[in-house]
């Protein structure tokens, strides 16, 4: 992975002079684009005051997922647990919502802000077992840019 490439791309892109939403789906388009084995990238954000996330960007074939109960699959997970959550064979988690059959692993990495978890981004893959540390240092990168414009 060209870590340090995807980064300052990711830097640039938040820097143009676009609205949020169009630095949001930039930052789908481009993660899905340049790494293979991103096969859905998208966020979610808490929704209001309700306990539940809402979709919002996304780049990846559409989901019925739009709106996902806290605690409920591996985004619902993360929401409570403030935690990483890779999965490497989503056939092994129990909690899992599925988004097709083709869909073999997900990492999900939460976004802070003033040290609340306000959000995620959410990553498919078709591939089994295909992430690295350096997805998660990536990603972590990107919620923390992330952070800042939302
Ligand atoms: N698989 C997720 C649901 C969202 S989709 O991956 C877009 C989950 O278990 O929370």
């Amino acid at each position: 992975m060209k870590i340090e490439f995807l980064k300052s791309t990711i830097l640039s892109e938040l820097e143009k002079p676009t609205t949020k939403i169009e630095k949001l789906q930039s930052i789908c388009d481009f993660l899905k684009q340049e790494i293979s084995y991103y096969d859905w990238v998208g966020f979610y954000f808490k929704n209001g005051d309700k306990e539940e996330l809402k979709l919002a960007q996304f780049s990846g074939e559409p989901t019925e997922h739009k709106i996902i109960p806290f605690g409920k699959g591996i985004c619902g997970q993360v929401a409570v647990s403030n935690k990483n959550f890779i999965v490497q064979d989503v056939s092994e988690q129990e909690n899992y919502i599925s988004c097709g059959w083709k869909v073999k692993s997900e990492i999900v990495i939460p976004i802070f802000k003033n040290k609340e978890n306000i959000g995620q981004i959410d990553i498919d893959s078709h591939s089994v077992n295909p992430f690295t540390d350096q997805d998660e240092e990536l990603l972590e990168f990107v919620c923390e840019q992330v952070s800042k414009i939302v």
